[in-house]
């Protein structure tokens, strides 16, 4: 748009910026962000420059949202390379980023949550309790901020996806969920800002998630799909299974028959790296 790159760290900045400036008119589309931006994140960004066209607003937030982490380790550990991220987002196109601190996002005496009592309840939120909850609220409070018109979430975490399209269903937000398929290493790995955190030796065992998923998948049976995915998994020595499960495409509740729509999706540790992969099946 060759209006420069604009960082912003408060709300009222990135409203005075998006509502109050001429140039900044046009269909605001948002992808919100941890940070430690890779390949998929850039992929993200790609597609919001397609749903905002060139006359739209790409705005891409980086908040490491403490509310949403279960284990303090793991947000502490997360990566946080902001001078990287920026760079990422110049190069890439972004018209604004908006880089809000904790005590920006948060009141010290917030009381209020989103909270989501049925998608959420299943796969990662089974493991984490109050994840979603955590997700949401952000999520929420990223839409209202930035006023944006559309949002692109990675296809990845499926989970998010869906419930993130369930409040915005519920709640009747007016923003648009754009669903931006997942991108992978050349071996099959899921692109995940954890990878970086693998060691040698895991980062090169990681791909057969995929892999075990991918086999499982072209079985035609629901118990056969489980137990040799199951089986495939059990062969790394280095992995432990935090969840192996078939779910509904749409209720994303276990089941144990291929009628409709389904999705096999794993959970697994590398030491303290969790990482998660799925595959969808279609009924045979
Ligand atoms: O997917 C993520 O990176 C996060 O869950 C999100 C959507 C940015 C909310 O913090």
């Amino acid at each position: 748009m060759g209006k420069g790159m604009q960082v912003v760290s408060t709300g009222s900045a990135l409203r005075d910026i998006l509502l109050g400036d001429e140039q900044y008119a046009g269909r605001r589309v948002l992808v919100p962000t941890m940070g430690a931006l890779h390949r998929g994140h850039l992929a993200l960004v790609k597609h919001a420059r397609e749903v905002a066209g060139p006359d739209g607003v790409v705005v891409v937030s980086i908040f490491v949202n403490p509310i949403q982490f279960d284990r303090e380790d793991d947000l502490e550990a997360y990566p946080r390379p902001l001078e990287t991220d920026l760079m990422q987002c110049q190069a890439a196109g972004v018209d604004v980023v908006f880089v809000p601190d904790v005590r920006e996002m948060y009141a010290h005496d917030r009381s209020t949550l989103v909270t989501e009592n049925s998608l959420s309840r299943s796969l990662c939120g089974a493991a984490r309790p109050g994840h979603f909850d955590g997700v949401c609220t952000v999520v929420l409070k990223l839409f209202m901020l930035s006023a944006c018109h559309a949002a692109v979430f990675g296809e990845k975490d499926f989970q998010q996806l869906a419930i993130i399209r369930r409040m915005v269903r519920d709640l009747d937000v007016p923003v648009e969920i754009v669903e931006s398929p997942t991108i992978r290493e050349s071996d099959g790995l899921a692109l995940s800002s954890r990878n970086v955190r693998l060691s040698a030796t895991h980062r090169e065992d990681a791909p057969c998630i995929f892999r075990a998923l991918n086999e499982a998948a072209k079985l035609h049976n629901a118990e056969g799909i489980i137990r040799h995915a199951m089986k495939r998994l059990g062969e790394s020595e280095h992995l432990k299974i935090d969840y192996l499960t078939l779910v509904d495409a749409e209720t994303l509740q276990p089941i144990n028959d291929l009628k409709r729509p389904s999705i096999l999706a794993a959970a697994v540790f590398y030491d303290n790296v969790r990482l998660i992969d799925h595959v969808r099946i279609s009924p045979p």
